[in-house]
């Protein structure tokens, strides 16, 4: 089984995957470290020399990589992944597959992605907290069609990594 794990930047799918992971003992794996192993260069980069559409095709090519050689794996997704290029429905179509989206607040991803904006590109350029929050505001809008379409979801507003890892297991298994 591979669980995929989706949400927006911010919304803790590295520590929760890696938490849940351990906890199931199955192999945990991150979509953006992995296309920054096979392309070596850092996501920044990428974006930088490349451009955004040069990252999405490079991104629809291994997650397809991922999901056909890795098993019980948990696999945490990049914010944008199933909103481009049929991903989604790409996953959904794996019967060895589940989709889990973890859900967060505008404020609690607001005051999360601040701190750490410089390394996303699409929101590093956004100066103030408050036109982070309306960006966000706008394109978590916009993703959650895509979000909301996932097989299992969890909120995880001011909740720790094992209560949440607790609750996937209990939704999953
Ligand atoms: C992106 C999210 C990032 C990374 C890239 C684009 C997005 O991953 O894939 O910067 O479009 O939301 P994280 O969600 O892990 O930050």
């Amino acid at each position: 089984m591979i669980l995929v794990l989706i949400g927006y930047m911010g919304s803790g799918k590295s520590l929760i995957g890696n938490t849940l992971a351990e906890k199931i003992g199955y192999d945990y794996l991150d979509l953006d470290a992995y296309i920054e192993e096979q392309e070596k260069k850092t996501i920044k980069d990428i974006f930088q020399d490349h451009g955004e559409i040069y990252f999405r095709k490079k991104e629809t090519i291994y997650l397809k990589e991922v999901l056909a050689n890795f098993e019980n794996t948990v696999l945490a997704l990049g914010g944008g992944t199933p909103c481009f290029a049929g991903n989604l429905e790409f996953i959904q179509q794996k019967s060895n597959a589940t989709t889990v989206y973890l859900q967060t607040s505008l404020d609690e991803l607001t005051q999360r992605l601040y701190a750490e904006k410089e390394k996303r590109p699409l929101i590093a350029h956004l100066e103030s907290h408050e036109a982070l929050k309306d960006f966000i505001r706008k394109h978590l809008f916009e993703r959650s069609f895509y979000y909301s379409q996932s097989t299992h979801k969890v909120n995880t507003d001011q909740k720790h990594p094992e209560e949440i890892s607790k609750e996937i297991q209990a939704a999953l298994f």
